[in-house]
């Protein structure tokens, strides 16, 4: 391990404390990921003085909300989610940048939050692992809604689930993740929390949810987005960015 990655590790279990601990026994790909949002989130050109106007769907834990905070001072985040007992623990963790003016919380639906935003006043909409979670129909209206409020020039950044366009092979990873998942937890003796990620994961494959690479790529071209990326294939994991043109 890196420097900069044992100190950002270090910095995480520091604010997030054993949810990132857990999330990183569970699924370390998926502690992976929110750290590349946050470096996608840095890479993002300074085109003014202005602080950056970043949404983020689902706060979960604050793991992602924390990864971008961090990446850009100059911004400032707000988080929506729409299960209180998950984000009451991102505003625990996080309360120090609430304090500071720099974190607000929204407790709507993705949907009905995006809905309630300004056209073009966004400059970033980043996710980790909460568009997957959707129904097909309402990620569509979701990513249609995203397109909408960003700026032109303005960026979707999501680390999330990207089911492989081969099936076989998609197959295949999701076995050996169910493989991981009881080799680990079964180690820790964390079975109620094995049943959940089990019975979670079916609901992640259904027909209805699943995220497939190329439609879900289609989807955000359809909606308008250019030079769209999927990067950082890990297993079933991937980071996506695509622009709003200006
Ligand atoms: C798996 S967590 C991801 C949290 C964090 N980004 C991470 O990577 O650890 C997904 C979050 O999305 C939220 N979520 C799911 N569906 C949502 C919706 N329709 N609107 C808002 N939040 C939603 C869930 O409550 C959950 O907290």
């Amino acid at each position: 391990m890196t420097n900069k990655k044992s100190h950002y590790d270090a910095m995480f279990s520091g604010v997030i404390g054993q949810d990132y601990e857990m999330l990183k026994l569970i699924s370390p790909l998926a502690a992976e990921m929110s750290r590349l949002v946050g470096a996608k989130v840095a890479e993002y050109p300074e085109l003014n003085t202005d602080k950056l106007n970043i949404v983020e769907l689902g706060s979960g834990t604050g793991i992602t909300t924390l990864s971008i905070l961090t990446a850009r001072e100059a911004s400032s985040v707000f988080s929506i989610d729409n299960e209180p007992t998950m984000q009451d623990q991102a505003k625990k963790h996080l309360k120090r940048w609430m304090d500071d003016g720099r974190l607000t919380f929204c407790g709507d639906d993705a949907l009905t939050a995006l809905k309630n935003l300004e056209n073009g006043s966004v400059d970033i909409v980043a996710s980790a692992y909460t568009l997957h979670n959707f129904l097909n129909t309402y990620r569509q209206e979701v990513i249609e809604e995203i397109f909408r409020v960003l700026k032109p020039g303005g960026q979707f950044i999501n680390g999330d689930r990207y089911g492989l366009d081969d099936i076989s092979m998609h197959t295949r990873i999701v076995q050996q993740e169910v493989n991981d998942y009881f080799r680990i937890l079964t180690e820790a003796n964390k079975l109620e929390l094995l049943e959940n990620w089990i019975v979670h994961l079916f609901s992640d494959e259904s027909e209805n949810h699943i995220m497939r690479e190329s439609v879900a790529l289609n989807q955000l071209q359809e909606a308008g987005f250019v030079q769209i990326n999927l990067s950082h294939r890990m297993a079933a994991n991937a980071l996506v960015t695509a622009v709003k043109s200006a």
